[in-house]
C-alpha cells in the first residue's frame, strides 16, 4: 500500500480551485492550504477556501498569503469567477477564520518539519516564490512543485495563461528553482471539460456539497462555453495539478525546458516550452502534462465529491 502524496495546496478559489481542494482532501495527505490573490482579492479567495473546507468538514491548517504579486499590479478574473471568486451557488457562511495571514511562514516551517511535501499551487505563484526566496533550503526539502499554469497558448493573452500572467516574476522564480517541477498547463486542462453529462454525475450525488458543486460547475461551464469556440464545458484546470500526483497514470507527459517571459511587451507571462527536436534544445527542467484520460479523471473528481457526500 503506497502512502498518499503529502501536499500543501496554494490556491485562489476559484471554481476549479474548489474542486482541487476536494480531490486533494480525499486522495492525498492534505497537510495544509494556503491562499493567494488571483481570481479574486485575497480576502475573497481566503473566504472561499474557508467555505470549501467547511463544506467537506476539513480542519486542515489554512493560512492566508500574498495580497498582491511581487511586481505586477493586482489583477483578478471576475469575468470568469464572478466578483466573489465563487459565484453561481448558494454558499454557506464560513465557520472559522484562517489560522494566520502568514502563508509563507507556514509553508517554510511545515516543509522544514516534514520532508517530502509537494507544493501544489493552483493560482499565481507569489507565495511559492516568496517561500523559495525566504528559505533557500526549501528546494531540497520538498518532494517537488506540481502547478497549474502556463501552456503552449494563453487565455489571458494569446501567449500567457492567467496564473503565470498575473505574477510573471514569481513564476520565473518557480520555473528556475531547479528541482522536481510538474506543469499542468492549458494544453492538458482544456482536455478535461465539465460537460453537461459529467456535471450530471455530480448533481446525482446526495447532499448539499454535491448540489453546490454542481451549481458551481454549471456557472463555470456557462462562462467557458459562452467565451470559447468549441468547448462543451468549463476547463477543469486546477484538479490536474493534484491528479498529476494522485493519479499520474491518467496523464501523458514529456520533459521540456520551460522558461517564463518577464519582459516581453506582447508575450509577458508566456511559458516558453522548448519542443525543438534538435541538439540545441535546452536541458529540461519541467515535466509538461500534454494529455489526460478525461473521462477517467472526471470520474475521480466525482468519487472525491461522493466521499464527502455520504
Ligand atoms: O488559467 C486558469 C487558472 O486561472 C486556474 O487556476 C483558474 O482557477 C485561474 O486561477
Ligand atoms: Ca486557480
Amino acid at each position: 500500500m503506497t502512502s498518499l502524496p503529502k501536499m500543501i495546496v496554494d490556491c485562489d478559489p476559484g471554481h476549479d480551485d474548489a474542486i482541487a481542494l476536494v480531490v486533494a482532501a480525499h486522495f492525498a495527505d492534505l497537510v495544509g492550504v494556503t491562499t493567494v490573490a488571483g481570481n479574486a482579492p485575497i480576502t475573497a479567495t481566503t473566504r472561499n477556501a474557508r467555505i470549501v473546507l467547511d463544506m467537506i468538514g476539513s480542519s486542515v491548517p489554512l493560512h492566508q498569503g500574498a495580497q498582491r504579486p511581487l511586481v505586477a499590479p493586482p489583477r483578478h478574473a471576475a469575468y470568469v469567477h464572478g466578483e466573489s471568486g465563487l459565484d453561481g451557488a448558494d454558499l454557506p457562511e464560513p465557520s472559522r477564520p484562517a489560522d494566520s495571514q502568514n502563508a509563507v511562514d507556514f509553508i517554510v516551517e511545515t516543509c522544514r518539519a516534514t520532508e517530502g511535501i509537494w507544493l501544489v499551487p493552483t493560482g499565481p505563484l507569489t507565495n511559492i516564490a516568496l517561500a523559495l526566496r525566504a528559505a533557500p533550503d526549501l528546494a531540497d526539502r520538498i518532494a517537488g512543485i506540481s502547478l497549474m499554469g502556463g501552456g503552449s497558448f494563453g487565455n489571458r493573452s494569446a501567449a500567457a495563461e492567467f496564473n503565470i500572467w498575473a505574477d510573471p516574476e514569481a513564476a520565473s522564480i518557480v520555473f528556475d528553482y531547479g528541482k522536481r517541477l510538474i506543469m499542468s498547463g492549458l494544453d492538458v486542462t482544456h482536455r478535461l471539460q465539465a460537460t453537461p453529462e459529467r456535471i450530471a454525475k455530480v448533481r446525482a450525488l446526495p447532499g448539499r456539497l454535491a448540489a453546490v458543486l454542481a451549481d458551481l460547475f454549471d456557472f463555470f461551464s456557462q462562462v467557458y462555453v459562452s467565451r470559447h469556440d468549441n468547448m462543451r464545458g468549463g476547463a477543469v484546470h486546477d484538479p490536474c495539478a493534484v491528479l498529476a500526483l494522485t493519479h499520474p497514470q491518467l496523464f501523458t507527459c514529456k520533459d521540456h525546458h520551460v522558461v517564463v517571459e518577464t519582459h516581453g511587451e506582447l508575450t509577458m507571462g508566456m511559458t516558453l516550452i522548448d519542443q525543438r527536436g534538435l541538439v540545441e534544445r535546452e536541458t529540461p527542467n519541467c515535466t509538461v502534462q500534454w494529455d489526460v484520460d478525461a473521462e477517467a479523471a472526471f470520474n475521480v473528481i466525482v468519487a472525491a465529491i461522493a466521499a464527502f457526500s455520504k
